[in-house]
């Protein structure tokens, strides 16, 4: 069975090499894995779409929550899936910019920090919107 979790989270340093440095663990290990996602370092948070067999991506969940680089995780969604949203994707990358912005205002959040509060049909259709728009840095 495929799952895909998507969950947000606050980033403990602003770091833009911490960031590399999970993109290249995330690259590495994910292609093994055979998961696949996306994810974006937005004002301080992490907001990342994993999906992939589902034990392996609970198992991958487990792992990257305790990492020390990020606290407060929160899954928003916990889906079994057909197919996958990424599946060339070991770990795209959503750049913030204004047309990213734009599409969080269609959902009525105003910026990342409202992610913690956003339910489950909000994120999936704010995924659906950002993956369809052209802001996403591909790292096979
Ligand atoms: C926000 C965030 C997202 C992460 N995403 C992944 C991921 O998709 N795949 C992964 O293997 N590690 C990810 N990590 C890193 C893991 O927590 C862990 O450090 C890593 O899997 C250890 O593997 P390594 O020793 O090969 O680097 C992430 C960490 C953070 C903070």
């Amino acid at each position: 069975m495929l799952l895909r979790i998507i969950y947000v989270s606050r980033a403990s340093s602003s770091l833009p090499l911490e960031l590399k440095d999970i993109l290249a663990s995330s690259r590495k290990n994910n292609r093994a894995l055979r998961v696949t996602g996306a994810m974006g370092f937005l004002d301080g948070l992490y907001l990342q779409y994993l999906e992939g067999d589902a034990s392996v991506v609970t198992t991958l969940y487990k792992r990257i929550e305790e990492d020390p680089r990020h606290s407060e995780p929160k899954i928003l969604e916990s889906k079994a899936i057909s197919e996958r949203a990424f599946p060339g994707w070991s770990m795209g990358l959503l750049t913030w910019n204004d047309e990213t912005k734009k599409v969080f205002q269609k959902f009525n959040l105003s910026g990342s920090l409202d992610l913690y509060d956003a339910d489950a049909a909000t994120i999936d259709s704010l995924v659906r919107s950002l993956a369809a728009s052209a802001n996403w840095m591909a790292l096979s």
